[in-house]
């Protein structure tokens, strides 16, 4: 192993992810003037973005006129179970159709109308058509696209680092420490401001449709240690249709758009069971709804074989399942040899998005930590308890820029730049009291992490699961502990996995302890021993740290008033299904 901070590097604005909101970020800070680096765990276009599918949400109008942003607001706000910022939800609304079109000028490769207007699909909850897409790489266009936009600008781009530590002294976040994954080189990168667009937390549950060794809450944990608030971390969107085989992909996403694309769903007695569920909206009803279908199916002893129920999209034409589902075709046929456009897929609810996250102000998405912002899936305030799909791709690219801005506002602004010996000094020290013998790999207490997330905080939870799945964890990090690392090659993997694991540990605490908190049913927080959504709890739970060592201390704050300005967006329409869902 190296000593101890083999080098440094210097910026205005250190941006620590190189997926969609990080490289909005970093994009918004140089054209404000900054000098900007990024730094991100994997290949510059390999981002988990990529893994994003179906779309992204702006009112466009090409297909449904009638459609307004004042709508989208109401969607979001509404099948959010009313726990979303209101400001939060009013920025993405308005801001979604410039961010959309600016996508599509520096060159992203959106479906598009014979007439060249940007197509829209279909998305689950949506009153109209406005999800743009790239058949069902949406993600890994967008991602190309601010990457060739990124090169543009010349944005230094710094692959395979892991941030273990930000630097903070006197409540001023000054920067980031890490090391490099292939060489184990360790860096201090010195910032007026730094941006977290790091991911957020699914990966902790069994089935997943993230992908190994990301997600594990990283970007929420230095957030966390740094001094910041995490919001609704009980939150989290199980996505109805992940895969259920192989066992080593099950969780693999399997996208809305096919639903969007007109696919059934059926149990295993071929009856399309959503018309119990929902009658009207069907398959495109709110992903919690499915979410909750289709688990009851299955644990009702109405499933498949393989522990999943039916989604078909056979009865589509060929040539436009694979113009508009290429990734599932190939999908299909490259882990099952099984051709979607005759024969259905078997699918069942997989973790799939932190809706909670870092506490952030809704203009500029900075933080508690004078200079630290965050942006993207890390953060929490615009999804409630219930996501719609396509708006987080949405999220991304908008408040990755207003981070970005406020970022290089901040760095424009600062007259000293924050430095401290001691803080660079202790996340040295801390990093190399990880690299000893012991008596445990990370490798199976993630495993065992996984399978206690899923089995104790998974799609429907109670009070003596989650109990129980506390008193768990904390065996697990007792282990952790003891994780055995040794120097060399096999280290950097190790000590990677080791760190993934302790953020893994305290954001699965922060979900566990908020989870216990929430006591009712609100979107995709479903408690067997609260059945019933209480009004009274229209209120967003938060966690911190209070000292090393200590549990996170949870407690509530009502969600902010909508102002009457907004509150006239919800149509008596809106409000009455409100009153329904608050029943
Ligand atoms: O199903 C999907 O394609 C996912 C989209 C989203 O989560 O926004």
């Amino acid at each position: 192993m190296p000593g101890p901070s083999s080098r440094s590097r210097v910026c205005n604005v250190l941006v620590i992810g190189s997926g969609a909101a990080g490289l909005r970020a970093a994009i918004a800070a140089t054209e404000a003037g900054s000098q900007v680096l990024v730094v991100g765990k994997r290949d510059r276009l390999d981002a988990h973005t990529v893994l994003a599918a179906g779309g992204i949400n702006a009112v466009l109008g090409t297909r449904d006129p009638q459609d307004s942003w004042e709508q989208h607001f109401a969607d979001t706000f509404r099948e959010g179970y009313f726990l979303g910022h209101p400001r939060v939800v009013e920025i993405m609304a308005r801001e979604a159709p410039d961010a959309v079109r600016e996508l599509a000028d520096w060159g992203c490769q959106f479906a598009r109308l014979d007439d060249g207007r940007l197509d829209q699909r279909y998305f689950g909850a949506h009153k109209y058509r406005r999800t743009c897409y790239a058949g069902d790489y949406t993600g890994r266009a967008i991602l190309y696209t601010l990457a060739g936009k990124a090169q543009q600008l010349g944005i230094p781009v710094v692959e395979d680092q892991y941030i273990s530590r930000l630097l903070v002294a006197d409540g001023v976040c000054f920067g980031a420490y890490g090391f490099d994954l292939v060489s184990g080189e360790r860096t201090v990168f010195e910032a007026d401001a730094v941006v977290l667009a790091a991911g957020g937390h699914t990966r902790l549950w069994r089935r997943s449709s993230s992908r190994r060794d990301e997600n594990y809450g990283e970007g929420m944990f230095l957030a966390l240690e740094a001094g910041c608030r995490l919001m609704d971390m009980e939150l989290v969107q199980f996505h109805p249709t992940g895969m259920v085989m192989p066992e080593e992909v099950a969780g693999t996403l399997v996208t809305e758009a096919v639903r969007g694309e007109g696919g059934h769903l059926y149990n295993k007695d071929h009856e399309r069971f959503m018309t119990r569920y929902d009658p009207v909206r069907m398959e495109l009803s709110a992903r919690d709804r499915v979410a909750l279908a289709i688990y009851t199916e299955i644990i009702e002893g109405r499933g498949g074989p393989n522990g999943g129920v039916f989604l078909d999209i056979s009865h589509r034409p060929k040539d436009e399942i694979l113009e508009k589902l290429p990734r599932m075709y190939r999908q299909f046929i490259e882990y099952q040899m099984l051709d979607i456009s005759r024969q259905p897929m078997e699918v069942a609810p997989t973790a799939h998005y932190s809706m909670g996250g870092i506490s952030v102000d809704p203009e500029t998405h900075a933080t508690d930590v004078v200079g630290l912002y965050a942006a993207g899936e890390c953060t929490s305030g615009l999804h409630g308890a219930n996501r719609l799909g396509g708006n987080s791709l949405a999220e991304t690219v908008i408040f990755g820029r207003r981070a970005g801005a406020a970022a290089a506002a901040h760095s424009r602004e600062s007259e000293v730049q924050r430095r401290s010996k001691k803080a660079v000094h202790d996340a040295e020290e801390e990093l190399q009291s990880l690299i000893k013998p012991g008596s445990e790999l990370a490798r199976p207490l993630q495993r065992a992490l996984r399978n206690l997330m899923w089995e104790h905080c998974g799609v429907v939870r109670d009070e003596a699961r989650m109990r129980d799945g506390l008193r768990k964890l904390g065996e697990l990090a007792t282990a952790a502990e003891t994780v055995d690392i040794h120097p060399g090659q096999e280290g950097w993997v190790e000590l990677e996995h080791v760190l993934d694991l302790r953020a893994g540990l305290r954001t699965a605490e922060a979900t566990l302890r908020c989870a216990l908190e929430r006591r009712e049913s609100r979107g995709a927080h479903n408690r067997s021993d609260f059945p019933a959504l209480d009004p009274a709890l229209e209120r967003n739970f938060y966690t911190r740290v209070e000292g090393a060592d200590q549990p996170l201390t949870v407690w509530s704050e009502p969600v902010p008033a909508i102002p009457a300005s907004l509150k006239r967006l919800l149509t008596d329409e809106e409000m009455e299904v409100a009153g329904r869902l608050l029943e």
